[in-house]
């Protein structure tokens, strides 16, 4: 049983059912809602400043040993692609200084990948629209379309006679032993009512049961994407700033020509007012570096970073192969993404990938992380204590304008209000996972978790992270109504 039709979940779903066996996969929502379905979708080895990031903390055998495992992932998915008539466009990938700061940066970058065996080159001025200190580059990456890739794999799977049930949200879980084998059948816990299985992979993008404690092992990071019709050129090559506010470029081929997506502005979910400012920001870039550049569309998704910069795939408990995980793609998952799919299925089937000890969910390798674990840590206890300081503080509050949302106190419980559609709504703002107080998302129109990133509709719907339970409905009223009694 696979919970999640990410890219995760629909490929080791189409690899279990390769190898005879008989699959389901149930998903929350709608295949393509979640970070798949709006990832920028590079297919590149070269990863922003993700290998020295994991050089800094890891052997370079261990570094060697994820290049591997991107690289089978990438030739995999592009291959997959040529059979199942998806288009790829074939690119480099640059990482680039925006600032002099950031030169040294991008130079650790440029070692890594020499180091770990990428034919990277150093270009020491780009040619671009945009101010940079030069860059590392290598040739023949990849870009794609991701809902072209997850249409291909969903038929596929259909095809190979996997049951794929979407608008089913997996809620708990019983039948989980830990530190030693159990036999017997799991049973998952749906909306829908129980699914047993044999066998289950977690491919929700951050593990929703806690066992395992995941919740603390990763950080939750959401980003923003804006496309542009572009009067001028749009450079060919994918780019993606080392220095912070991050700008990430890449060009999408359409049957009215291409489009820009830019991409960026990221930060922790949950700890950013103004999201809406994140989007704008992009748009004035954009438009000082494309003159004339017409937004058409704008989205935003988030990924989890874990704390030891390697990915967590494997068992969800140590020793215990009957419930596995992927996750940790810290926003480079188009290729760990299936690299984790060909090692879940290496493991559940009998063989295992040379490179598959570099992004185990138990090693001792995570060690290396614990500074880092320590530092994000501290930061959710600060967001709890924080959260509830302010709603305790909070009072009842005029009604939020259009699109706006806040929390506020009734008696002792934090109530988020928000108004949208002209609906007002009051729900509980306290996080059903761990009990963070939610914070509004006045891009999304959501109300996003500052802990460890669960994020809901702004009518308490659960839309992603760790926690699977809606929160509690108060109130709803429509606001014109609500402002005439307010008045009277
Ligand atoms: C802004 C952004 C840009 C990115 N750009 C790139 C890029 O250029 N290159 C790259 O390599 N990577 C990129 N990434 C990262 C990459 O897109 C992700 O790592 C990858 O798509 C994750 O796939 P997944 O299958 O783990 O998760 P998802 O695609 O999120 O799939 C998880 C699925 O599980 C479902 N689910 C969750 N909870 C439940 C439940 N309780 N029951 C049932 N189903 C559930 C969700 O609805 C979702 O459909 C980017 C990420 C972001 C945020
Ligand atoms: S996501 Fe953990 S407390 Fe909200």
């Amino acid at each position: 049983m696979v919970v999640g039709a990410g890219l995760v979940g629909l490929s080791t779903a189409v690899l279990a059912a390769r190898a005879g066996a008989h699959v389901a996969v149930l998903e929350a929502r709608r295949i393509g809602d979640g970070t798949t379905g709006n990832s920028t979708a590079k297919l590149s080895l070269l990863q922003g400043t993700q290998l020295s990031r994991i050089r800094r903390r890891q052997s370079a055998a261990t570094a060697a040993r994820y290049v591997e495992a991107n690289r089978e992932g990438q030739q995999w998915l592009l291959r997959y692609c040529e059979e199942h008539d998806v288009a790829t466009q074939q690119c480099a990938a640059v990482t680039y200084a925006q600032t002099p700061n950031a030169v040294d940066s991008v130079r650790a970058e440029y070692d890594a990948c020499r180091e770990a065996g990428l034919d990277v080159e150093w270009v020491d001025k780009l040619d671009v629209p945009f101010v940079n200190y030069g860059g590392a580059r290598l040739h023949d990456q990849a870009q794609v379309d991701p809902r072209s890739v997850l249409s291909a794999l969903c038929a596929d799977a259909l095809d190979r006679g996997v049951h794929i049930f979407e608008n089913t949200r997996v809620v708990g879980l019983t039948g989980l032993a830990s530190g030693h084998v159990m036999f017997g059948e799991r049973c998952l816990d749906t909306e829908r009512g129980p699914f047993r299985a044999d066998t289950v992979v977690l491919a929700t993008g951050t593990p929703i049961f806690d066992r395992g404690i995941y919740f603390v092992r990763l950080h939750p990071q959401r980003s923003y994407s804006v496309a542009f019709e572009v009067p001028g050129e749009i450079p060919r090559d994918m780019y993606i700033s080392a220095d912070a506010p991050t700008r990430s470029l890449r060009y999408a081929p359409g049957p009215t020509g291409d489009t820009l997506i830019v991409g960026g502005n990221g930060h922790t979910v949950g700890r950013q007012d103004h999201t809406i400012a994140r989007y704008d920001d992009l748009v004035t870039w954009t438009r000082e570096h494309f003159p004339g550049a017409r937004e058409t569309h704008r989205w935003s998704a988030q990924d989890y970073v874990p704390i030891d910069a390697l990915p967590h795939v494997g068992p969800l408990l140590p020793g215990y192969d009957r419930v596995l995980v992927a996750t940790g793609f810290a926003k480079w998952g188009m290729t760990n993404a299936v690299a984790a799919a060909l090692a879940l299925s290496g493991r559940m089937f009998g063989g295992k990938m040379r490179w598959a000890s570099a992004l185990e969910s138990w090693a001792p390798r995570e060690l290396t992380g614990l500074p880092e674990g320590a530092k994000i840590n501290t930061e959710v206890g600060l967001a709890m204590v924080g959260g509830w300081l302010r709603a305790a503080l909070g009072g009842d509050g005029d009604l939020p304008a259009e699109g706006e949302g806040r929390v506020n106190r009734r008696g002792v419980r934090p109530v988020g209000v928000s108004t949208v559609d002209g609906v007002t709504t009051s729900v509980s703002a306290v996080c059903p996972h761990l009990y963070g107080i939610l914070s509004w998302n006045d891009a999304e129109r959501s109300w996003d978790c500052p802990l460890h990133g669960s994020r809901f509709s702004h009518d308490g719907k659960v839309l992603e992270g760790p926690a699977t339970c809606p929160l509690d409905i108060y109130d709803r009223t429509e606001t014109a109504a609500a402002e005439r009694s307010s008045i009277s």
